[in-house]
């Protein structure tokens, strides 16, 4: 491809670009899967506090993918969680989280995601989350819906009906600093005698693609960076959910997710126990 002509903003192909993720998300998880060593995986370093870890395999899989996507549109922009961050001229930003759910990815629990999001300054166009022990993966073209695609179909997702408050499977996590979690503590213990249970799936991208599906009712978390959301937002908004932050878009204040029907007594919920 001539790198001599960025493209215009106008020129993002939708299509194009979730098949684009596609292929930047099958090399990924092709390498994580391979590179996983029985057991353990050993940590590389730490981050924002000695539980917030890195592993060589997700700065493997943050260059796999940059290198796939950036190939192909040497103009775009690239936000990724393990290195530094690329400006591009192009108008499109990628938004990737290499692996999201590291801390499972270390121990072996199968919850553990490659999130890829493409946006530009109106928001997220393109968003795909693939678990990478199952490979099952939602994906998203904002205005044109969401996706669930497993080894045998692809379905069309629609948030089901949420049940009252006190019935919901809310799915939440926790960040890394302990000041942060004392306070997600104290709030989480306030919303749990309110609703059906609580859910510690421990990947943020899983958990917004799981209210999109059904597989919880909603879901609340404070502190994400935009890699952790940005895919799997657009994920759940497609399928007709409202993720919304505390003033109106999600951001590291506060995700939450839900059905339209109940956002509104959700947020106020939340906002109550403290979150
Ligand atoms: C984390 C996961 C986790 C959430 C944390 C995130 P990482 O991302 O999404 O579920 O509770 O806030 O930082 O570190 O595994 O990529
Ligand atoms: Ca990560």
């Amino acid at each position: 491809m001539s790198t001599a002509e960025p493209p215009s903003d106008s020129s993002h192909d939708a299509q194009a670009l979730l098949a684009l993720a596609r292929r930047a998300s099958d090399v990924a998880v092709e390498l994580i899967r391979q590179r996983r060593p029985p057991g353990r995986v050993p940590v590389q370093r730490t981050k924002s506090s000695p539980t917030d870890v890195v592993t060589a395999i997700d700065q493997a899989s943050e260059r796999a993918i940059r290198a796939v996507l950036l190939a192909e549109r040497p103009h775009d922009g690239f936000v990724g969680e393990e290195d530094d961050s690329v400006v591009g001229t192009s108008g499109l930003e990628w938004v990737v989280d290499p692996i999201d759910g590291t801390v499972n990815f270390v121990y072996g629990i199968p919850a553990y995601a490659v999130s890829i999001a493409a946006r530009t300054t109106t928001g997220s166009i393109v968003g795909l989350v693939t678990n990478v022990a199952s490979g099952v993966q939602w994906s998203a073209i904002a205005g044109q819906g969401a996706w669930r695609r497993d080894s045998v179909d692809e379905i069309r997702l629609t948030v089901p009906p949420p049940p009252e408050i006190s019935e919901m499977l809310v799915g939440t996590g926790f960040g890394y600093r302990r000041t942060r979690r004392e306070h997600q503590a104290i709030a989480v213990g306030h919303l749990l005698p309110q609703i059906r249970d609580i859910r510690r799936i421990g990947a943020a991208s899983l958990d917004l693609c799981a209210v999109a599906d059904g597989g919880l009712d909603a879901y609340v978390e404070q502190g994400l960076s935009p890699w952790d959301y940005a895919a799997g937002a657009l994920i759940a908004v497609e399928a007709g959910a409202v993720v919304q932050g505390l003033y109106g878009q999600p951001d590291e204040r506060l995700v939450i997710a839900s059905h339209p029907a109940a956002a509104r007594e959700f947020l106020e919920l939340v906002v109550a126990c403290g979150f």
